[in-house]
Formats: C-alpha cells, structure tokens, sequence
C-alpha cells in the first residue's frame, strides 16, 4: 500500500528570504498519529520570530524537508490511542513543539497536552494569530512575574511592556490590562503607537529613549513589573532603573551579551526567563498547563474580553507568501500578528 502525501511549505537550505530557495513548496509524506498526538488538518498558521530565527542562513543543509511554523489553528482528523482530551472533528489551536516539525503543511501531529479548543467566535485565521504569544505572555505575567489573577490585588500596580505592539505584546498588554494593572507600554512609531493603545495601555512611552525621564513626565516614579520582549541587553540599563524595590523583571529574549545583575542587587529585584518551548521540550510533568492555559484564553476570547491580535492576512499557504510573511517579520517592525490560511 503506497502512504498517503500533503502539501508542506519548508527548506533544505538555510538562505537569505530574498533567495526563492529559502522557503519552498514540497510534497511529503502524510504522518499517522501514535501515543497522545493528534493528527491536525491545518487551516490557517501564523508567522512568528522564532520561524526567523530558525531559518537563520547558515551553511547546514537538511536531507529531508525541514518544515516550520508554530502556530496553528485547524480540525482534528485522528487520533493517537492514549488520547483523552479530543476527538476527530474538534477545532484546536496550538503552538507545537520546537523539538518537533512546524505545522506549515497540511496535516500536523501534536501532543494532545499542548493543545486548545478553538475560540468559537474566531475563524480559523484570527485563532491561529494567538497560541504562540498566548502562551509565552500568559506564562511570563501569571507563572514567572507571578502576578496574581485577581483584579483587586492589583489595583494601583504598575507593569513596564517592552516591545508591546509586537505579536506577544499585543496580546500581553490585554492579558495586563484584563487583571487590573496599569499597563505602560513602548512603541516607537505612530502606527505601532496607536495599535498599543487600541491594545489597552494606559500609556506609551518610545523604547528608543531613556525610561526614567519618560515615565517622571507621566508622574510614574517606578514600575512593579517589566515584561521584556525585545532586545533585552539595549533595555538592560533601563529596565534596572525604573524597576521598584523588590520588583519582578521577565524577559522572552535571548542575548550574547553578559547581563549585569547586580544592577539589580540593592533593590533585591529579581529576574526571570519565560521560554515557551520549555515544557514541550522538557516534557515537564505540568505540560498541560498549555492546554488548560489555551483553553482559558479561548473562553476570554469568547467572552469578549480578549481579541484577537490579526493585523495581515495572506493566502493561501505557500512558500511565496511564506517568504512574503518572514520578510515582513525580518523588518522588526510589523504590529500584531501576520496569519496565512487554506492550501
Ligand atoms: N521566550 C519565548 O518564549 C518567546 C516567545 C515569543 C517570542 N519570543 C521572542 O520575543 C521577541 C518578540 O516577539 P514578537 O512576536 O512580539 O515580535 P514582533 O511581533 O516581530 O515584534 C515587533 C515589534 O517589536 C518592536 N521593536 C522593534 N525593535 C525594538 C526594540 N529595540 N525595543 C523594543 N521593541 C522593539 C516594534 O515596535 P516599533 O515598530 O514601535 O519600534 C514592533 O512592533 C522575538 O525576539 C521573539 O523571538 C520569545
């Protein structure tokens, strides 16, 4: 019996996204879920920096197609046998997992754990705008900054959100603003301005300018949180100035450079990383905290209080609106989320 294909949108080559073969159309081979995954049919996908980041150039080359993408929204087609949470014919959305193929190709296998029931309320684009950054801005404000859910605890608390008309921080910002913090948020441009706005921060300051004298004009002396989710070693300075005693900084960011971190030694503030691959790559036994997690937020969304973070919307899925979509994000200045949909 000969195995079924798909369509899937990948590379072999690591090259610069003006080069046709950077991203390219393929035919695979279909894959059959075992254990707890799910056989997904992908119907819409959206664009992150990790997929940048990923298909960086770089002299390696890949026998077999390397596909990317972790962000999706589709249809369960079958079922592993050790799944529980699912059947086939339910919407989901869900990121994925970074030690696994990404879900630019028509069917995709995931593990039941990290997965979401769709918003009703969304299509299939706008859902898939948001389980990447979903998860990463829910993780870093209620599990590594710790700030509490409920609304009176935070009244009158104060969160900094660098980078926050990007594709974390719109959804960030939301998050923030839903459990009653003010949120200040920084853009630099009068687009990225007003989308952070719309997003629901109180305030703007530009993260190209020192913090502290921003923040004085505003009448704010210190921030009980920082969420930093853009080029943490430009904002390190910053990021220790405006911080309050005892205060919590989270960043999303890798950097080459050595971080100070004694700058933050007589205000005992602390810092902490929020990397959301780390429970599917470690399989830590509270992995389905990302299920219970995307479900939260699909109920949000459905109950209108969160919104969904589509700025741009391609297709279908394929290599040339691929390109299209990595060049976009290659800029470091798109709002909100770039999503693909239908094959
Ligand atoms: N650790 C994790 O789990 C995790 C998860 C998701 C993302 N990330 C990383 O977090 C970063 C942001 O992701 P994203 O999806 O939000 O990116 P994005 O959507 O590409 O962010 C674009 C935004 O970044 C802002 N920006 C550009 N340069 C900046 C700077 N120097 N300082 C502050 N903001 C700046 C721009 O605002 P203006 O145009 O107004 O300048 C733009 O709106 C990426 O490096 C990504 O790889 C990490």
């Amino acid at each position: 019996m000969t195995q079924e294909t798909m369509k899937a949108v990948g590379l072999y080559q690591y090259l610069p996204i003006d080069n046709t073969n950077s991203l390219v159309d393929a035919e695979v081979k279909k894959p059959v879920p075992t254990g707890k995954d799910l056989l997904v049919k992908v119907k819409a996908v959206s664009v992150n920096p990790v997929d940048v980041k990923v298909r960086a150039p770089k002299e390696r080359t890949e026998n077999e197609l390397k596909v990317l993408g972790w962000d999706v929204a589709g249809i369960v087609e079958q079922i592993g046998p050790e799944v529980t949470l699912f059947q086939p014919g339910d919407e989901v959305f869900y990121a994925g997992s970074i030690v696994r193929p990404g879900g630019n190709s028509e069917f995709h296998l995931v593990d039941e754990r990290i997965v979401g029931s769709k918003p009703s309320s969304l299509d299939y684009a706008e859902a898939a705008a948001l389980p990447l950054t979903s998860i990463t801005a829910w993780e870093g404000l209620f599990d590594r900054l710790g700030i509490p859910m409920e609304k009176s605890t935070n009244t009158g608390k104060k969160i900094l959100i660098i980078g926050a008309a990007g594709g974390v921080g719109s959804i960030a910002v939301q998050l923030a603003n839903y459990v009653g913090l003010t949120v200040i948020g920084t853009a630099s441009r009068p687009e990225s301005i007003e989308w952070v706005k719309e997003q629901g921060a109180d305030v703007v300051i530009n993260h190209y300018e020192p913090f502290v004298s921003q923040l004085q004009a505003l009448g704010i002396d210190q921030v009980d949180y920082v969420f930093c989710l853009n080029s943490t070693e430009q904002h390190w300075q910053n990021m220790a100035e405006v911080i309050a005693p005892q205060g919590k900084i989270c960043s999303i960011v890798e950097t080459d450079e050595l971080l100070n971190l004694t700058l933050l030694k007589n205000k005992s503030a602390t810092f902490v990383w929020e990397f959301m691959f780390t429970r599917s790559t470690y399989q830590t036994p509270d992995m389905i905290e990302q299920h219970n997690l995307l479900n939260d937020i699909a109920r949000l969304v459905d109950q209108g209080v969160i919104r969904t973070t589509v700025a741009q919307r391609l297709e279908p899925i394929n290599a040339e609106n691929l390109r299209k979509a990595h060049y976009l994000l290659e800029t470091g200045r798109t709002v909100g989320k770039i999503v693909l949909e239908h094959f």
